[in-house]
């Protein structure tokens, strides 16, 4: 079946969606009918055993500090110190539409306003070399202010540039901002940047030690998962950012930052807690992709993962993991 360009970038934009939500595998290639297949037997429990963190007799992955313990009958329930609400069905982004088979009339993109820029070359080009002439933050924030070739600059209130202290041995690198960030104009200070307050605070850090950024720093409308022209586009300036901060562990929230950042191709579950490198201009640094806060706020029980990787971090900021990531 042929599809049109715009039913291409659905399909895209629908994929990757189910990337930045942690789906790294299929379990059938042909679809089924849920309506139809009420009297479907429960999965065989081989197939429940296989998922790691379902799997009866598994190890049990320590629990994170920051998340609800269980209540044990008979004793008061445990107060955590990091509370997090329960997830509200409506936090969850719904996946972009499927794309419409009939002929649809060409459209500008979301968000693409009148006299919005068309992404091509040309403005990844541009964005190169604005992003080069920087040699200081000052002037890459500067420059990424003036900069006109980014589509998402035109909805969003404001960039969104960096937080934190850009003399510190960690950076994260996030996707893109949120509604509060946009706000704000500062990464990370919503919900999910509130979770990873705790986190931190959960390894002695806070973000007067850390420096945040995103890869994209203008909000996309609707919160949408920034298309694949605009993270191009915007790529040059996070790894300059990157460059100019010059850290010692670089940490990608979620698996959107990774892919763009190191290429990586794995699912979030997959990539997670493993050591990488990332080329800065004359050597590299340790690398290393974990879940992104947003997720976990959806999936709590996620959480235990993520209390590995920060324990990890928290091993090569005191030396203790340095040969284990060389
Ligand atoms: N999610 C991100 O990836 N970045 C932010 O700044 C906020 C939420």
């Amino acid at each position: 079946m042929a599809f049109s360009d715009e039913e291409r970038r659905a399909l895209v934009a629908l994929v990757e969606w189910y990337d930045a939500m942690g789906v790294d595998g299929v379990v059938g290639d042909v679809a089924i009918d849920r309506l139809a297949a009420r009297s479907l037997p429960e999965p065989s429990p081989e197939r429940s055993a296989s998922r790691p963190a379902m799997a009866e007799g598994a190890p049990r992955t320590p629990r994170a500090p920051w998340e609800a313990q269980p209540t044990v009958a008979g004793e008061a329930p445990f107060e955590s110190p990091f509370p997090v609400s329960p997830p509200t069905p409506a936090a969850r982004p719904s996946p972009p539409p499927l794309p419409s088979l009939r002929p649809t009339p060409a459209v500008p993109p979301i968000g693409a306003g009148p006299g919005a820029v068309v992404p091509d070359e040309a403005a990844v080009e541009t964005a190169r070399a604005a992003a080069a002439s920087a040699s200081t933050l000052a002037e890459l924030e500067a420059v990424m202010r003036a900069f006109d070739g980014c589509n998402l600059k035109k909805t969003a209130t404001q960039l969104v540039f960096a937080d934190g202290n850009p003399a510190a041995k960690i950076m994260f690198v996030g996707e893109a901002p949120g509604r509060d960030e946009d706000i704000q104009g500062k990464p990370f200070v919503g919900r999910s940047g509130q979770l990873l307050d705790r986190m931190l605070a959960a390894i002695g850090l806070d973000r007067t030690n850390i420096y945040i950024a995103n890869v994209v720093p203008w909000r996309p409308p609707g919160n949408r998962t920034p298309s694949p022209q605009e993270t191009e586009i915007c790529r040059p300036f996070i790894r300059r950012q990157i460059e100019l901060v010059s850290p010692e562990v670089l940490i990608f929230l979620g698996g959107a930052s990774a892919k763009v950042l190191i290429g990586s191709t794995d699912g979030i579950l997959k990539l997670r807690g493993r050591w990488e490198r990332y080329a800065l201009p004359d050597h590299t640094i340790p690398c290393m992709a974990t879940l992104h806060p947003a997720y976990l706020l959806r999936q709590p029980l996620q959480k235990r993962l993520a209390w590995r990787d920060f324990r990890a971090l928290r091993a090569i900021l005191t030396g203790a993991a340095a040969s284990a990531a060389d």
